[in-house]
């Protein structure tokens, strides 16, 4: 016998911006958090900041345009007009709760530039530091609400579903032991996909959990193939990769080949691929660091001059990550490489953070409002994790009905370690920047044997997801480029559902 706990609100599993969020707009809430609070969730990993609206020349609508934009075709209008309309007072209600965000004199917010922004509407902490500095606000927020309860050490090892698919709670492993968790909702804020890749600027814990068991769970997974690649993470050989903002190439530094002696710079190659050089669209200089390294030129940003001196106190966490590596930004160009940094695809939701399965909701990375589309614009994740987060928490802190007896207590099957550093490799290696069939059917095969080795593991499940949906989107567009299929077609969105008893969750007779 298991313990069962019944809780009175919702389910939160997930800890970054979007489940701390979701908790503070629910008021009663139970948040399962793998790690302690603030540690292990991308959100306190952001350099960039939150991309909104609060300058004088800017408006949600420039906003929108440019977030659709960078969304090659798939973003949805709808969820992109009500993220940028809520997107100032999201910044103001965490500067309300303390979020330190950098200040001019008289008070306004210091506004940043980044790539494909036509606006400086980035505000952020300390130049390079507003993950942390905000989930630091937003930390204190939480404990002291009095109606959060945080369990930490606590992950989700199966959604339990009554005999009419409604979602009424979990199977939590919480301090090693399971726990069966009752509840009307649950919202899944687990994060991306990042874990799943070998190279990623993403804590590697957050490997697709909630993706996983919502589609085991038979709820609708949206756009799963879209992966968005940081162009530059440092590639000092550390895993993750830690990451050199965007920022850096917003105030003017620039990508360059391997010097090819002492006494040169290295070309600077990104007028080869795009009329806005350093600030073209985030999948384009990607792809542009991706074929300098594959050709055997290397890759550098080179901050010399655009920062040069000031490094130290205007970066300071890429500026500590360079030297942990001995190398000194302030004088010498920083290796950069590819890496996977966000998913744009996750649970398809309403603007709600409703899944198809009545009782689940899912906010932030984890979810697939429509509102990023098939590329992310830089700095819209924190804000849509915030503006969606609580509107996800309002929601379910609404849900009323209770649903019957759970199915199966059954908790899913775990990924032995071995096993999950193969697949990293092996999706870094087939379904990274540049993708092909021959390298993403290698790849189901793979997935298929880990699969057949070790039962439907959430880690396994997400990544099937991609690898199929990729293999089924013959074009490129945004985050997904295939070799084979270079054009465009039709912009239309991937939606998807597993059948449980295909994906081996249910037995046909349970
Ligand atoms: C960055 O600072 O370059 C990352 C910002 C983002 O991914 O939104």
């Amino acid at each position: 016998m298991i313990e069962r706990i019944t809780f009175d609100g919702p389910v939160i599993l997930g800890a970054g911006l979007a489940g701390l969020s979701a908790a503070l707009a629910a008021k009663t809430a139970l948040v399962l958090s793998p790690t302690p609070l603030a540690t292990g969730c991308s959100s306190a990993w952001a350099q960039g900041g939150l991309a909104a609206a609060l300058a004088g020349d800017d408006t949600p609508s420039l906003h929108a345009a440019d977030t659709i934009a960078a969304g090659a075709g798939l973003c949805d209008g709808e969820a992109v007009a009500l993220l940028t309309r809520e997107g100032p007072a999201a910044v103001r209600a965490l500067a309300a709760i303390g979020a330190p965000f950098d200040r001019k004199a008289d008070g306004d917010f210091v506004l940043s530039l980044e790539a494909a922004h036509s606006k400086a509407r980035v505000a952020r902490v300390g130049g390079d530091g507003a993950g942390a500095a905000i989930m630091a606000a937003v930390v204190a927020a939480v404990r002291a609400a009095p109606s959060i309860d945080v369990r930490e050490n606590a992950r989700a090892r199966r959604l339990l579903q009554d005999a009419t698919g409604r979602i009424v709670g979990l199977i939590a492993e919480i301090d090693g032991a399971l726990v069966e968790v009752r509840s009307h909702a649950v919202i899944l804020a687990t994060g991306g996909v990042g874990g799943l890749y070998a190279v990623t600027t993403t804590p590697t814990q957050v490997r697709g959990e909630g993706l996983g068991l919502a589609a085991l769970a038979g709820a609708e997974i949206a756009d799963p193939e879209f992966v968005q690649f940081h162009p530059t993470a440092i590639d000092i050989g550390r895993d993750p990769a830690p990451l050199a903002t965007e920022a850096l190439r917003g105030e003017g530094s620039i990508l360059r080949n391997t010097p090819l002696s002492k006494d040169e710079g290295g070309r600077a190659f990104m007028a080869d691929y795009h009329p806005a050089k350093e600030l073209a669209p985030r999948d384009v200089v990607a792809r542009a660091i991706h074929a300098e390294r594959a050709a055997g030129r290397g890759a550098f940003l080179d901050a010399t001059t655009a920062v040069g001196s000031h490094f130290p106190h205007e970066f300071p966490a890429v500026f500590e990550a360079c030297q942990s590596a001995g190398v000194d930004p302030r004088r010498e160009m920083i290796p950069v490489v590819p890496a996977v940094h966000y998913h744009m695809g996750g649970v398809a939701t309403d603007l709600d953070g409703r899944a198809s399965l009545p009782g689940l909701y899912a906010a932030g990375e984890c979810a697939s409002t429509g509102v990023q589309g098939a590329n992310r614009l830089a700095s819209n994740s924190l804000l849509e994790a915030a503006v969606f987060g609580a509107r996800a928490g309002r929601a379910a802190a609404t849900e009323g009905e209770t649903g019957g007896e759970a199915v199966s207590l059954a908790p899913l099957p775990d990924l032995p370690d071995e096993a999950f550093q193969a697949l990293r490799k092996a999706m870094s290696r087939d379904a990274g920047v540049i993708r092909d069939a021959a390298g993403l059917a290698r790849l189901q095969a793979e997935i298929a044997a880990l699969e057949a080795a070790h039962g439907p593991c959430p880690p396994l499940v997400a990544a099937r997801l991609i690898v199929d949906a990729a293999l089924a989107r013959q074009e490129s567009r945004g985050g997904h480029y295939r070799a084979d299929f270079p054009e465009k077609t039709a912009p239309v969105r991937t939606f998807v559902t597993l059948d449980p008893v295909q994906a081996g969750l249910r037995h046909a007779a349970e």
